[in-house]
């Protein structure tokens, strides 16, 4: 059985479905300045906003008009909580202010009033891929010590407004992505910085995951000094790696390739790196600027819970990755299945995840990302059949009750992503859709932004309602 108090819910981010960019005193962050993609079509990140190109988040779905309406809807599937993020742009448009926007604060006090009102729990991520265009532009994200300033000073503002209403928060959403610094739309998001722009784009990647590792630590102690009931977790993109055979080399690359979500995580959870860490830096020579203070900091703000997503396993071959280019050394899993997009479908990977992720660090687990991405139907009658929905998100929670059951792992809540349609992250579409409410809005930016209800509703409110037992 699950806990009674179990966190069900859904998840969404602020740049993917909040809009009210135009018309408020948002500023703009790293997302509105990237225009829309498709599977083979990478996303553009533009200097700035240019005319004649279309930037799906600008409006998102305009949960910033709607989010009454959502909200309800959100209750009405018996949600117990429901994690979003805080636009830091919205807090402080440039992100170098000394002072927050009241008008932003305002918002989220709104929401989370309106959330509170029918008794779900608000799990809020500090930053998830939104932060303020300018700090990217003028300073380099985080390759620059001081954006941890900056950083801190948005968690201040957060932590002392929405005390009383926040418990659970996250630092920074899916801090291990950037580790593909060869993507650089991961870079970009992650930390503000096109990492590729540097003489050596590795050492840049290392010494701005250091900064954002430092600021999450010590947004951790600076949010447990204002108020000691916070939750605070960290979170990563936990896509568990499968040796493709028993050959030695292909154990030996999993733990290394593992290592760069681990790395994370490790920091983030004992508050220091670990000795295969120190080893890499050594190796390749990175002279990083990791102060004693640092250290202490990184000691000092260990986290309470670990938040993560899960959305599928990958599988690696140490002959791949010899081959040049073969920066992830995935090869296609022969057992399971694939999403139009090319994710694998692995809903046993969540099992083998939770348990990885308990045996190594005994602390509380946060699902705080999982789901489907499909191209669903809108009937006329306004329904939608997303039966393959239903049938990936149970199994999921199968396997997930099945590590809480009989591995014994302590899973505190599971939030699927994109409970309602939004602009998907890596593709900018928003035909890839994973909610369980249906958003009349296309890829390029037509639609009533009129809401339904899927078949997926109706079957998340009886999983809800029967805290799991009935899927
Ligand atoms: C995670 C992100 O990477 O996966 C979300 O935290 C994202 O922001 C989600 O939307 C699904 O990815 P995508 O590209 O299908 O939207």
């Amino acid at each position: 059985m699950l806990r009674d108090d179990f966190m069900w819910g859904g998840a969404l981010a602020a740049h993917q479905f909040e809009g009210g960019l135009h018309g408020t005193s948002k500023g703009l962050s790293v997302a509105d300045v990237m225009t829309s993609g498709a599977a083979d079509r990478p996303r553009r990140i533009t200097e700035g906003v240019l005319e004649g190109e279309y930037y799906p988040n600008h409006e998102g779905v305009d949960f910033y008009h709607h989010y009454k309406e959502d909200i309800a809807l959100f209750a009405q599937m018996g949600f117990r909580s429901f994690r979003t993020s805080i636009a830091w742009s919205r807090i402080f448009p440039n992100g170098d202010e000394e002072v927050p926007n009241e008008e932003g604060l305002d918002f989220y006090d709104r929401v989370f009033d309106e959330l509170l009102k029918y008794g779900i729990e608000p799990v809020v991520t500090l930053s998830h891929f939104e932060m303020p265009y300018h700090l990217a532009k003028e300073y380099g994200g985080f390759t620059n010590r001081k954006t941890i300033d900056c950083f801190l000073r948005f968690a201040e503002a957060c932590f002392c407004r929405y005390r009383g209403k926040v418990t659970y928060w996250l630092t920074f959403n899916e801090i291990n992505n950037q580790m593909n610094y060869k993507a650089d739309i991961f870079g970009w998001v992650s930390a503000g910085a096109h990492y590729l722009r540097y003489e050596d784009p590795e050492l840049a990647m290392y010494q701005s995951v250091h900064y954002q590792l430092v600021a999450s630590a010590l947004a951790v102690k600076l949010g447990h000094e204002i108020d000691p009931n916070y939750k605070i977790g960290n979170m990563i993109a936990m896509t568990p790696l499968y040796p493709l055979n028993c050959k030695p080399d292909n154990q030996l690359l999993t733990i290394k390739r593992m290592h760069e979500k681990w790395l994370f995580c490790d920091v983030q959870c004992r508050g220091h790196y670990p000795a295969y860490a120190e080893k890499l830096f050594a190796h390749k020579g990175f002279h990083l600027d990791i102060t004693p203070e640092d250290r202490q900091a990184l000691a000092a703000g260990t986290v309470d819970y670990i938040g993560f997503s899960y959305y599928m396993s990958n599988t690696v071959d140490i002959d791949a990755a010899e081959q040049e280019g073969a920066m992830l050394s995935s090869v296609k899993n022969p057992y399971v299945p694939t999403t139009d997009w090319g994710w694998t479908i692995d809903a046993k990977g969540l099992r083998y995840a939770l348990n990885l992720l308990y045996e190594r660090y005994e602390k509380p687990l946060f699902i705080v990302e999982n789901g489907l991405g499909a191209e669903d139907v809108k009937e006329p009658d306004g329904s939608c059949h997303d039966f393959y929905r239903i049938e990936y998100l149970k199994a999921h929670i199968q396997q997930m009750k099945t590590a809480v059951e009989e591995d014994g792992v302590d899973v505190m809540g599971y939030t699927p992503w994109g409970c309602l349609d939004c602009v998907s992250f890596t593709t900018g579409e928003m035909k890839k859709r994973y909610g369980f409410i249906y958003v009349d809005r296309d890829d390029d930016g037509n639609g009533t932004m009129e809401r339904s209800r899927k078949d997926s509703f109706y079957w998340y409110q009886q999983v809800i309602a029967s805290n799991g037992e009935n899927l």
